[in-house]
């Protein structure tokens, strides 16, 4: 059993100075000062995420017949928050510090660190002085309307438009239960203490599937969606022996919900939460059929049955995935060449269907213009079809290390043997070489789109 408390933090600064560095993750505002638990996503970063949820949404939607997609809004009526709990009882403990004027979630006093030096977790030195917990509420609000008389919600979670449009989604698709209803997209939560980089944020995606069926069913689709997910880290990169399945004990649980696991990996600032797959039972029909007086019930035709369905909900951070898959990849490899000298390689070892360039493509001369126009057109043909990086700048080496660095599984060469000057048997072909091995292998120009989309996609 992987212990909770086993951290890395020197490996957890290399990682999010290469994510500044090589332009995957910035801290937002940061010319001015930066947003509190806010990121933008740089160039590769953009390209990372944009992998993560089409794959997530061609598992989810398109490879499946049980499970429709939907983009519900952003801004939420209270009334809908009303009815699901949030604006009554979405909220953290809080405690404030009088001395050092911090404020901490009171449930996680113990990882925290106070704002004073040397910093110390607070309430543990005799100069802290805390507060008693109260309730601090999640939600961020705002205002609308000409003069803004009307109140509305950034959403906390994607699941509660899919709750309020179940029914709508019902009627106009000729489905019936079981059914998932998925969607991606932005939430948003003043959390007390944003921290570990982008894992908990106060503005962040979520991929949630909304699963709706017969109370019978429940607790055993509760336990297919757990595998199914499983799956879907492992397709992705992260290894089953890193994920770790709490049970979350009774008591611990939503009130409503008959079982959870949580499903965990291991960061390196400890192993926390990717994703819940919880069994909702009917609580969240439940309320809305009550707070809206409207029915949700489903009418089995078959059995002339009439039932509120109950849902099974996977919901993962898109985020923390990302971050998961960074923190997956990063590696650092000490190479010894013929001299016996001793440098260190670092690798971003993503999947090459993760991977957020998928090629780099290099002229070997860049002053040899049939080179440069044989990669020219190799770029081209590629760029239709999936990102590709063209690096003419600097020796050979070095460019392959500014593309294992970003995680890009192949580079192509393009040389003196492209142009035929070793004959006709390489004549046409060029190198590929791989990330991780470091191999190298010829290949004809005229192959390379089928050998790459095999790959990469
Ligand atoms: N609809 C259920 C729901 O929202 P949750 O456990 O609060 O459940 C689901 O959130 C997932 O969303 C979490 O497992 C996590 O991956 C992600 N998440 C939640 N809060 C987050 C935050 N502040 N920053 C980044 N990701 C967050």
């Amino acid at each position: 059993m992987a212990n909770k408390d086993v951290t890395d933090p020197a490996r957890m600064e290399k990682i999010v100075s290469l994510c500044k560095r090589r332009g995957f993750i910035f801290q937002a505002g940061e010319l001015y000062g930066g947003l509190n638990g806010c990121w933008d996503y740089g160039p590769l970063g953009t390209e990372l995420k944009r992998n993560l949820k089409d794959f997530w949404w061609r598992k989810t939607v398109q490879e499946r017949d049980d499970v429709l997609g939907m983009d519900g809004a952003i801004l939420t009526m209270e009334q809908v928050l009303q009815s699901s709990g949030h604006i009554g009882g979405f909220s953290d403990p809080m405690v404030d510090c009088k001395t050092c004027k911090g404020r901490f979630r009171a449930d996680n006093l113990e990882t925290s660190q106070c704002k004073e030096k040397p910093s110390v977790c607070p309430g543990s030195s005799p100069k802290c002085e805390l507060t008693e917990p109260r309730q601090f509420n999640l939600m961020l609000q705002t205002n609308f309307g000409a003069t803004g008389e009307q109140i509305a919600y950034l959403r906390p979670e994607t699941a509660q438009s899919i709750f309020c449009q179940y029914k709508n989604v019902l009627d106009s698709n000729r489905i019936k239960l079981p059914f998932g209803i998925a969607q991606c997209g932005k939430s948003f939560r003043n959390e007390i203490n944003p921290r570990n980089f982008t894992f908990r944020s106060r503005e962040f995606e979520q991929m949630e599937i909304e699963y709706f069926c017969h109370p019978d069913d429940g607790m055993r689709l509760t336990d297919e969606w757990l595998e199914t997910r499983l799956a879907f880290y492992e397709e992705i990169g992260i290894p089953r022996e890193k994920l770790h399945i709490l049970d979350v004990p009774d008591g611990e649980r939503a009130f409503y919900s008959k079982k959870t696991y949580d499903i965990e990996y291991e960061f390196p600032f400890g192993i926390q939460e990717l994703e819940g797959v919880a069994y909702r039972t009917d609580y969240d029909l439940g309320v809305h059929q009550k707070g809206a007086g409207k029915p949700l019930e489903y009418f089995d035709e078959e059995t002339k049955e009439r039932f509120l369905p109950h849902v099974v909900e996977p919901s993962a951070g898109c985020d923390r995935t990302v971050l998961a898959l960074i923190c997956e990849a990063f590696d650092e490899e000490t190479l010894t060449d013929e001299k016996g000298k001793e440098d260190i390689r670092t690798v971003l070892r993503f999947k090459p269907t993760m991977a957020p360039i998928k090629v780099g493509i290099f002229p070997m001369l860049k002053k040899n213009d049939e080179q440069v126009r044989i990669a020219r057109e190799i770029q081209k043909s590629l760029q239709k079809w999936m990102p590709v990086f063209y690096d003419d700048g600097g020796a050979l080496g070095r460019r392959y290390r500014r593309q294992d660095e970003v995680g890009t599984p192949y580079c192509v060469t393009i040389d003196f043997d492209t142009l035929g000057e070793k004959g006709d048997e390489f004549k046409n072909t060029v190198t590929i070489r791989h990330r991780d091995s470091m191999e190298q292998e010829r290949i004809a120009i005229d192959a390379l789109l089928p050998w790459l989309l095999e790959r990469v996609r």
